[in-house]
């Protein structure tokens, strides 16, 4: 395949790219015309799927309140895409100033970027990884330099989860990160699912899908609770997103019944 002008070295723009999808939906500038056209074809589809996706953001930032609120000020954010409103350190540096992230994606324009926005900022990192690999990822160098497993540290897994299949063991994933948290270290999963969702477009997101950079596994809310390995669940427990500590606004909107979303302590 001949390189087209303006597209970096190693990237396939033809594939819709589910980082690249995420950024599309949420205003960002950084994706391609398929991501632009498979993206366009589920808004169209789903009523409220654009609300969806900013439903996750909001949780996200949310929860990352909530974590750093109970002192916790290291973060590993696992699947991290695209810089965009609310990312995680901002969200922990506002509470906390000195708060450590890193950043772990598999896709090298999310890494590309996120090193671009953090060059000046060391107490941050972007590593390029795959997070089926855990052991690659707790031995990198910069989960080396910036987080101390002797201390809490918060372990983010927002949205992504849905990307790794029942073949892949995601809750085996998730453990081998948990096991290494001292106690007191806080676990964030949203994770979609087709729970109490209308029937006709269960068929229409899982077809559009089937071409995408990932597939989408949604899950039903036991296997999603599996995954958080016995851990305490803080209230209201897992539930869907509309309903994790939200005003009035926020449960009146539809989308974050999309996903399910909880934290829970070690
Ligand atoms: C839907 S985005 C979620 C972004 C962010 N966590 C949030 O909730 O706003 C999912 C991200 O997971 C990344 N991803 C998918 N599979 C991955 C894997 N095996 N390892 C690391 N990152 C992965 C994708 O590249 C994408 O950036």
């Amino acid at each position: 395949m001949s390189q087209q002008p303006g597209v970096p070295q190693g990237i396939d723009p033809n594939t819709p790219n589910v980082a690249r999808m995420y950024d599309y939906v949420l205003g960002g500038k950084d994706n391609y015309a398929a991501d632009r056209e498979l993206s366009g074809h589920l808004i169209a589809s789903i009523p409220d799927g654009v609300e969806a996706i900013r439903a996750n953001r909001r949780f996200l930032g949310r929860a990352i309140s909530y974590v750093a609120g109970q002192g916790i000020d290291q973060f590993i954010d696992l699947g991290a895409g695209l810089p965009n409103q609310g990312n995680v350190h901002e969200v922990a540096q506002s509470l906390h100033p000195h708060a450590r992230v890193v950043y772990v994606d598999i896709d090298p324009i999310v890494i590309a970027h996120a090193r671009a926005l953090l060059a000046a900022d060391d107490r941050t990192a972007a590593l390029q990884a795959d997070m089926r690999e855990p052991e690659t990822v707790l031995a990198s160098a910069e989960v080396a330099r910036l987080i101390d497993f002797s201390r809490p540290v918060g372990v983010i897994f927002n949205a992504m989860l849905h990307f790794v299949t029942d073949e892949e063991d995601p809750a085996a994933i998730v453990a081998a990160f948990t096991d290494r948290m001292a106690p007191g270290s806080h676990l964030v999963i949203s994770h979609s699912t087709l729970d109490d969702r209308p029937a006709d477009l269960v068929e229409i997101i899982e077809t559009a899908y089937e071409n995408a950079s990932a597939p989408m596994v949604f899950r039903d809310y036991d296997r999603i609770l599996r995954m958080f390995n016995g851990l305490r669940l803080v209230e209201p427990g897992l539930v869907k997103l509309n309903r994790w500590h939200a005003d009035a606004a926020e449960a009146a909107q539809s989308g974050g019944a999309w996903l399910y979303g909880g934290i829970a302590v070690k």
